[in-house]
């Protein structure tokens, strides 16, 4: 199953982000978009979930599949608790007390279950991001979009965090893209890794990370991976 881009283009203003693009994405990965500020890597996957719309061209493949994006900057609920930001998108499938189960599972994942009834605004910018991610996963899409998930958090909750998600996002016919400009970050998640630069967004490479997951986590064969992604930089 493949979700594909075709023919995309994107202004704003003068600025034109995005020419005649296509690319095309296979599920069961991890697509990896990586590239400086600026390039139009959140364009792409604003376009690619439908949550703007391109000028002119096609998203095929996405049909009415269930989306959790995680924004790059938050999109909590200012007037809602950090558990009620979770039960919003658990209500409508779970009966009451499925929902504060799952709620609470998934604020424990992300360590902030001693702050569920803080506010957003009393949490710290890390501490948000954790609800994103936590409201993301408790809403289970099939196409998982995360930009940039993990600025600001600390690099063992980061570590947990990311192998939380490579276990437990569905694979089958899920699609996962993950944002990111920390290349460490992308060596870690990633199946592909797509080195962008623009605007207008061009494709410079794509790097297949084959290490398995187990000697990632050993961080073993990162550092070639490294060198050939640095060279295109
Ligand atoms: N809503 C918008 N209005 C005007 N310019 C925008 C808007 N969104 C993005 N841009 C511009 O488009 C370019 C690409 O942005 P973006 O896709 O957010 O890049 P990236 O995610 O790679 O940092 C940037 O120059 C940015 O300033
Ligand atoms: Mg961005």
């Amino acid at each position: 199953m493949n979700i594909e881009v075709k023919n995309i283009s994107k202004s704003y203003d003068d600025l034109k982000v995005i020419i005649d693009f296509n690319m095309c994405f296979s599920s069961n990965r991890i697509h990896c978009f990586f590239g400086p500020s600026g390039c139009g890597k959140t364009t792409l996957a604003n376009i690619l979930t439908g949550v703007i719309s391109a000028d002119s061209g096609h998203v095929i493949g996405k049909n009415n599949k269930k989306i959790s994006y995680i924004f790059q900057e938050d999109r909590l609920l200012p007037w809602a608790t950090v558990k009620e930001n979770i039960l919003f998108v658990l209500d409508s499938f779970h009966n009451k007390s499925e929902a504060q189960l799952l709620a609470d599972k998934y604020l424990s994942m992300v360590d902030l279950l001693k702050f569920k009834n803080h506010y957003p605004h009393q949490l710290s910018g890390g501490m948000k991001q954790r609800v994103s991610i936590a409201r993301a996963f408790a809403y289970g899409g099939e196409i998982l979009v995360m930009d940039e998930p993990f600025k600001g958090l600390h690099l063992g909750l980061k570590k947990n965090l990311m192998d939380y998600i490579i276990d437990n996002w569905n694979h089958e016919s899920s699609f996962l893209f993950f944002i990111t400009h920390d290349i460490d970050e992308a060596i870690y998640m990633a199946d592909d890794i797509y080195i962008f630069n623009g605007p207008p967004l061009k494709l410079k490479r794509r790097v297949t990370i084959d290490t398995s997951r187990e000697d990632r986590r050993n961080n073993k064969k990162l550092e070639t991976y490294k060198k050939i992604i640095l060279e295109d930089n």
